[in-house]
């Protein structure tokens, strides 16, 4: 992918759920001199996401759409990112699927960060099915976003070691630590 407009920074949107440190860490990176994005617009399904709070501390604009009709929501979604010319979307700990038809519109352009190393543990409580089968290994997984849940093709990966004593609790926090790293190389390694 292309960084849009001579040395402009590529628009961006980052869509949460939730405690929102993926987006704070993201709103980091986003103010480096050299980080090829700026985030215009953060979105939330959840009007009590703590990560809201980060956009509201940075002046970023933020909307809340509780998805109860998707299809309205996602086409007021996709009026107002192409209004506000948004060129990637992150989904930070998103915690909705969006259809085929919203992901057709942005083809290329969404990205996601997972709490496995894909393709293994696709979907919910990675952490716990790691440990659950033993595993040595945990990791993340930075990736695009296509119609098929966590499918898309990887970008980054990062391993974590399953130490005897980690719980899902432990192995979340070890691995989040990772994903804060992840995220931003990820993303340079898109527009380079
Ligand atoms: C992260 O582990 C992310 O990989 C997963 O949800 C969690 C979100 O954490 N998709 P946060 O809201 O960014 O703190």
């Amino acid at each position: 992918m292309k960084k849009s407009t001579g040395s402009k920074k590529v628009k961006t949107a980052v869509f949460i759920s939730g405690t929102g440190s993926n987006l704070k860490n993201l709103i980091k990176f986003s103010l480096i001199k050299s980080s090829p994005i700026h985030i215009s617009f953060v979105l939330s399904n959840n009007f009590n996401a703590k990560g809201l709070n980060f956009a509201i501390k940075n002046n970023i604009k933020y909307k809340i759409f509780n998805f109860k009709n998707k299809n309205k929501d996602e086409n007021q979604i996709l009026f107002y990112l192409k209004k506000k010319k948004i060129n990637l979307i992150c989904l930070a700990g998103f915690m909705k699927i969006l259809s085929r038809n919203f992901i057709k519109k942005f083809s290329g352009k969404i990205v996601n960060i997972h709490p496995s190393l894909l393709p293994k543990y696709k979907g919910l409580n990675t952490h716990v099915k790691a440990i659950q089968n033993n595993d040595n290994l945990a990791g993340c997984t930075v990736h695009f976003v296509t119609a098929r849940l966590d499918s898309g093709k990887i970008i980054l990966q990062k391993e974590v070691k399953i130490l005897k004593k980690d719980t899902p609790t432990s192995l979340a926090k070890k691995v989040l630590r990772q994903e804060h790293k992840l995220y931003p190389a990820a993303i340079k390694k898109i527009f380079n």
